[in-house]
């Protein structure tokens, strides 16, 4: 009994401590390079499409299908080369950073 509790306890904690996605540190990451083309907090810019607003697993499956190579749209090439380098917990963290970005005048 009390080591089913412990057990869980522990398991707890290490599932979120492995899979929380991090927003801050996704927002950081995403001041690295992606705000070149997409613009303050994914708001798109020119013909670079808005990437803010969209459910977590609809990011990830677009930045896994990039990082693999695959083409979604005309100008794939760009974000394959973006996407290559990326790591899980990267994906996961910008994911997690661009469902709630706002545009902000003052960033
Ligand atoms: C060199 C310019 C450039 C940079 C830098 C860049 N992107 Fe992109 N991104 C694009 C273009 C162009 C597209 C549309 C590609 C296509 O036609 O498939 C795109 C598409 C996307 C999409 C899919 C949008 C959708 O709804 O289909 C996501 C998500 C995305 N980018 C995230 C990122 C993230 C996160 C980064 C930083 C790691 C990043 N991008 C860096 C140019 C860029």
């Amino acid at each position: 009994m009390m080591f089913k509790f412990w057990f869980s306890l522990f398991l707890f904690c290490f599932l979120s401590q492995t899979y929380a996605a991090d927003p801050i540190a996704g927002e950081t990451r995403y001041k690295k390079t992606c705000v070149n083309c997409h613009g303050p907090a994914g708001k798109g810019a020119a013909s670079y499409p808005k990437i803010s607003g969209n459910d977590i697993a609809y990011t990830t499956e677009k930045l896994e299908t990039y990082r693999a190579g695959k083409k979604i749209g005309p100008n794939s090439g760009l974000m394959i080369m973006m996407a290559k380098s990326l790591t899980d917990e990267e994906i996961s963290n910008l994911a997690a950073y661009l469902k709630d970005a706002k545009y902000n005048v003052n960033d």
